[in-house]
């Protein structure tokens, strides 16, 4: 694999990030992190998107121009990613300048090709869902089923797109390819909308919405929302139509592209028609994410229920993201909906990163400490089965991240520490020391630590911080390429003093960890 391009949601910036937010940006940077372990360039993208009619109405509500507003929800989703350690390699605006001049020259190119063109129009427009409505999307009231507001009657010309003119053609690339939408089960969805679908608008007047990128050529008209936010995933690597440049050409198309459920019919079907209209290659995968619960009720701010990530390090004083992190992205399995609860999630980090991962490998240093002053010696090294287990595992976690099963990846990871763990009870090295049989004892301290070491590679795109500790007291380069862990990493010598072992991950209730509570 020579590249690996990865890309997210870009958020809107009419709120600030929460949870949901965060589980998306989650997910994409294990993914990344993960291939950046098979590979030499593993390149994410994510960003905000930051035009419209809401970001234009509450800046104005609050007296300050659409860009200051723009700018102070921007740096509060990068100061978000920053607090969770997602290592994107580029964060898109779309009010950034060379973004506005490239969705011109595609809405240009577009409109040239004759897959734009102008019609007049007359619909019901709801400005909660910046979209026009048909029938099925109102009460019996005539109001929005999701905004409960009664939708404007709007008459304009606007500029259409021309998308019923590449619906057989993504019918087709749909059933050739089955692994397309990730998880599989969503493509029958996607094919159920593609039987209805219509051109769409992809224009609005200027006396509308002034808060977006004009038309070329037709001051009175304003980009409206999909073709301008979509276009970020390329935009980004500096296309702009006349101009495919390096970094375009090394990183397109995406290797999989990360959106939430809610968005699946804009990626699969409308971005897919664009890039068919531009004659671009299509990305390879489209993984649509499910939906984040608290306590297992729709996040909401009329519920009063929405969760902030940076309250969640507040609440359990957390000094490195990685127990949520981790919480996060085994949330659910691919695809499927999850959830949000203090009271799990303290109880699952505990449980799999401080009692089974970070005790094993405390306890195991501190016995090679206890009874050979830290020293492996020689004989000790060997070849073990337990090798060829954690071999395994390595096989079926990549297996897993081919198919984006980020939980059932973890899972695996979560199997092979039990296998480890158990390995040391079966084998009481405490027993073999009191029992003099020294060599036996060194044998099994050996094992673990050099198991350990694929663990430390496993479990870092989901805790880099935890990983790059254990790696640390393993004397292991934790940028080791997975193909390359040949378990030959723990050499004969001192190894380590008492000094240096310290726990990788402290307990969510533990005194230590709750000292500023
Ligand atoms: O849709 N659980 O922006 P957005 C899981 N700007 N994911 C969630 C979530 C939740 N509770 N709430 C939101 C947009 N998301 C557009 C995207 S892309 C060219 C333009 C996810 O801020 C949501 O599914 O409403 C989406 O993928 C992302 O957060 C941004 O949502
Ligand atoms: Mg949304």
């Amino acid at each position: 694999m020579e590249k690996f391009y990865t890309t997210t949601a870009i958020d809107y910036v009419n709120g600030a990030p929460h949870i949901g937010h965060a589980y998306e940006k989650i997910l994409t940077d294990v993914i990344k992190r993960h291939f950046s372990q098979r590979c030499n360039d593993a390149y994410m993208l994510t960003g905000t998107d930051e035009h419209g009619i809401k970001i234009q109405k509450t800046s104005a509500s609050m007296g300050i121009s659409e860009k200051e507003f723009c700018d102070q929800n921007s740096s509060k989703f990068q100061n978000a990613w920053k607090l969770l350690d997602i290592s994107y390699s580029q964060f898109i605006r779309t009010t950034d300048d060379y973004h506005k001049k490239a969705v011109q020259k595609i809405f240009k190119k577009l409109l040239e090709k004759g897959d734009i063109y102008k019609h007049s129009y007359t619909g019901l427009y709801c400005s909660g869902c910046e979209a026009f409505l048909s029938e099925k999307d109102l009460d019996e009231n005539g109001c929005c089923l999701i905004h409960k507001t009664k939708p404007e009657e709007v008459s304009e010309e606007n500029y259409f797109f021309k998308l019923t003119k590449y619906k057989e053609r993504i019918i087709k690339h749909i059933k050739e390819n089955p692994n397309f939408i990730v998880p599989s089960f969503r493509a029958n969805e996607v094919l159920n909308q593609l039987e209805n679908i219509e051109d769409i608008s992809v224009s609005r007047t200027k006396t509308s919405v002034k808060w977006g990128i004009p038309v070329l050529d037709d001051e009175n008209q304003v980009i409206y929302v999909w073709i301008d936010a979509l276009s970020n995933y390329i935009t980004a690597l500096g296309y702009d139509t006349e101009n495919e440049t390096e970094k375009f050409k090394r990183y397109w198309p995406a290797d999989v592209q990360v959106i939430g459920k809610d968005i699946l019919k804009f990626h699969s079907i409308y971005w897919i028609a664009i890039l068919m209209a531009l004659d671009l290659p299509l990305p390879k995968h489209i993984l649509a994410h499910g939906w984040i619960t608290i306590d297992e009720a729709k996040m909401s701010k009329s519920l009063g229920n929405v969760v902030s990530p940076e309250s969640i390090f507040k609440a359990f004083n957390l000094e490195i993201p990685d127990p949520l992190r981790y919480y996060m992205a085994t949330a659910a399995p691919v695809g499927k909906d999850g959830n949000y609860s203090d009271d799990d999630f303290k109880e699952k980090v505990n449980a799999h990163l401080a009692n089974s991962m970070g005790n094993l490998l405390n306890r195991t240093l501190s016995m090679l400490v206890k009874y050979f002053d830290g020293e492996i010696k020689e004989e000790f090294i060997h070849k073990s089965e337990l090798f060829d287990n954690a071999k395994k595992t390595i096989e079926e976690v990549k297996h897993h991240f081919d198919y984006f099963e980020i939980a059932e990846a973890a899972l695996k990871i979560t199997e092979l520490v039990d296998t480890l763990n158990k390995y040391v009870t079966d084998n009481a090295p405490w027993t073999l020391a009191k029992e003099e049989k020294w060599t036996e004892c060194g044998k099994v301290l050996y094992t673990i630590l050099e198991a350990m070491t694929s663990v430390a590679s496993m479990i870092y795109p989901y805790c880099p911080n935890i990983a790059q500790a254990m790696a640390n007291q393993l004397k292991y380069d934790i940028n080791t390429k997975l193909d390359d862990i040949d378990f030959k990493n723990i050499k004969a010598g001192k190894f380590i003093t008492k000094e240096e072992i310290k726990p990788v991950f402290l307990r969510l209730d533990s005194e230590l960890a709750n000292k500023n509570k």
